[in-house]
């Protein structure tokens, strides 16, 4: 996710722009630019860091008045943060200019193209190749810029939201979308573009919002031209009266960051597989792993080093690679392995999972391991962390920036790389057929609309946290793939609600647990319908003869557990193995309400940090 910001009208827009990417910096914060025309020239200024570093920056370096600009604050997902990757980017002759929020997939094969006729990169980002993209056509076809733009986007597969001008045409802004935000701002003789409306609410709350595959070529003095992509149709604009407040904005109408972060993960989820996952190819490109398949094939083992809800989708990894993969996998906290002398050696790949890709422990775990001779990959969100740097490869999480304290997208989306990770590695060893890969990548493919639908258990969610809000303690159990499952569904109500509670597997309940079951003991189960679900079942019907209060985790149409929990949620039918993507969200929903009802500060939970960069 990034932030957009754009301006054309009759005041400065340096002003609006740099206040508008202050307010929209929550959604990405690694590198900001800006670019001003100023009736003459575009004054470019852009740099690593975050917008208060731009805004020191341009004050410094360029003229800032002109009627028409562009912002960027980034969110890196090709190219690390640096003052050249960052946005605005020029094309190749320097009249046009252009900041994008999205992943263009297929940049590569298009850039090659573009170099063949004699373009040149200054930066890794797919941006940039959009840009000069738009210019070839602009040249080629000798069309005004809207109409190249139009032609242009038709050629590239991906998300966006983009606004470019032209120098030689001042008057007017381009904007397109597909499948990342962009509003646009209307006022008197002036427009205003933005990811969402918080840089322009203040000055004028008449607003539209771009759907996907459309664009709109904003000239002042002139109605809006809203137009479809596909055909250059003409679609008539739904302009609408905001209500909203900055804040309410900014967190995408939810009451709190956490919230629209486990709403966001259909999103994150297709984002994270996106250019990745060729279902119907039965393909899965991913570059880390493809240029070091051997170590993988050839590897003793597969050590997973993480810390807390990244250590929990370890654990999910640890099924998924042995189940499919039949790899050997083990996992470990990285606050132990640092410290225990663990036997490791170049046989070894490390798999090091961390949403901020700061945190000390998992970092000094990668340390070890690469003094140790293993290779080393990295699962993390964050573009040029630390942790994206000290290892030998990597894959990102395209999560976008997650602000709550309580990681639940990274959760998912952590799930995801490493499930194409293992289908991958099943493939090359032989283990999956052709055939078998493809239904596996079909139906990882609908997991978006089943998490979707997963969310819409949410108003029961509520009612069920009303009846628990008050418990002293919780205990969650899961078996297989869903144990894991339950350790986080645990923490997510431990950290957040301050409850104590925790998570095991399923069938180690008579091994003691059972003793604190009680009816003042709520136990959520996780009972899906594949997975040894009739010994689910069974200690299911051990609590209830306890008076434990059950809530109880199914599969849709379920009727057995119905019968025997207090309260059940369902979740749709899925593999197994792809379970765990499903089974966390009512658990997410549930920690949530349950904090919110006990008066938590659920974005910022006491005694928590975003990431834990001490040791
Ligand atoms: C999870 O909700 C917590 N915020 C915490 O356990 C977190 O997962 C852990 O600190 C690891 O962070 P990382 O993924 O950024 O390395």
């Amino acid at each position: 996710m990034c932030g957009i910001v754009g301006y054309i009208g009759h005041r400065d827009a340096y002003p609006i722009i740099i206040k508008g990417l202050q307010r929209l910096e929550y959604r990405g914060y690694d590198s900001a630019g800006v670019a001003i025309y100023d009736g003459k020239n575009i004054n470019l200024s852009k740099t690593k860091g975050k917008v208060e570093d731009l805004k020191k920056k341009s004050e410094s370096e360029i003229s800032l008045a002109g009627k028409l600009g562009i912002g960027h604050t980034r969110w890196a997902t090709h190219g690390v943060p640096n003052d050249v990757n960052s946005h605005p980017h020029y094309s190749n002759s320097g009249e046009l200019v252009i900041i994008h929020n999205g992943i263009i997939e297929n940049y590569d094969s298009i850039k090659k193209e573009l170099i063949k006729r004699g373009y040149v990169f200054h930066s890794d980002t797919d941006t940039e190749v959009l840009v000069n993209l738009i210019e070839e056509v602009k040249k080629k076809e000798d069309v005004k810029l809207g109409k190249a733009v139009q032609i242009a986007l038709n050629q590239v597969v991906g998300a966006y939201a983009i606004t470019v001008f032209d120098i030689n045409k001042p008057d007017e802004i381009v904007v397109a979308k597909l499948g990342s935000p962009l509003a646009i701002g209307i006022g008197e003789n002036e427009f205003f573009i933005a990811s969402d409306a918080s840089p322009f609410i203040e000055f004028t709350n008449n607003a539209m919002y771009l759907e996907d595959e459309q664009m709109a070529i904003l000239r002042l003095g002139k109605e809006i031209k809203l137009r479809k992509i596909k055909d250059d149709s003409v679609v008539y604009p739904n302009i609408q009266e905001l209500q909203l407040n900055i804040e309410e904005i900014e967190k995408g109408g939810y009451d709190h960051f956490m919230l629209k972060e486990i709403y966001e993960q259909p999103r994150a989820i297709l984002d994270t597989y996106r250019g990745r996952l060729l279902a119907s190819q039965g393909l899965i490109k991913m570059a880390g792993v493809d240029d070091n398949l051997e170590k993988f094939l050839n590897a003793n083992r597969i050590i997973i080093v993480a810390c807390g809800t990244s250590w929990h989708a370890g654990l999910v990894a640890e099924y998924i690679f042995e189940d499919l993969a039949r790899i050997p996998v083990e996992v470990e906290y990285a606050s132990e392995f640092r410290y225990r002398n663990p036997v490791i050696t170049d046989k070894d790949v490390v798999i090091a999972i961390s949403q901020s890709g700061e945190t000390a422990d998992t970092l000094a775990a990668i340390k070890l391991a690469k003094e140790k001779g293993a290779f080393v990959f990295g699962v993390c969100n964050v573009v040029g962390s630390s942790i994206s740097r000290e290892t030998d490869a990597g894959a990102y999480t395209h999560a976008g920036p997650e602000i709550g304290v309580a990681s639940t997208k990274a959760f998912t989306t952590q799930i995801t790389i490493l499930t194409l990770i293992a289908l991958k590695l099943a493939k090359e060893k032989g283990v999956f057929s052709t055939s078998k890969l493809h239904e596996f990548l079909t139906e990882l493919e609908n997991i978006p609309s089943k998490v979707e639908k997963a969310l819409q258990s949410n108003k029961l969610v509520e009612k069920i946290a009303e009846v628990y809000k008050d418990s002293t303690n919780c205990l969650y159990l899961g078996r297989g793939y869903n144990f894991p499952v339950a350790l986080e569904g645990a923490l997510k109500l431990k950290e957040i609600s301050y409850i104590h509670a925790e998570g095991y597997p399923a069938a180690e309940m008579k091994h003691g647990p059972i003793a604190l079951i009680d009816e003042h003991m709520p136990v959520i189960v996780i009972a899906t319908n594949k997975g040894h679900y009739d010994k689910v079942v069974s200690n299911i019907q051990e609590i209830k003869s306890r008076k434990g209060r059950i809530i109880a985790i199914v599969t849709e149409g379920d009727t057995t557990v119905k019968e025997l929990a207090d309260y059940v949620i369902e979740v749709p039918e899925t593999f197994e193995s792809l379970t765990p993507l499903l089974t966390t969200i009512p658990l997410q929903l549930l920690s949530y309400h349950i904090a919110l009802m006990r008066g938590c500060n659920v974005d910022q939970p006491r005694n928590l940090a975003k990431s834990v960069t001490v040791e």
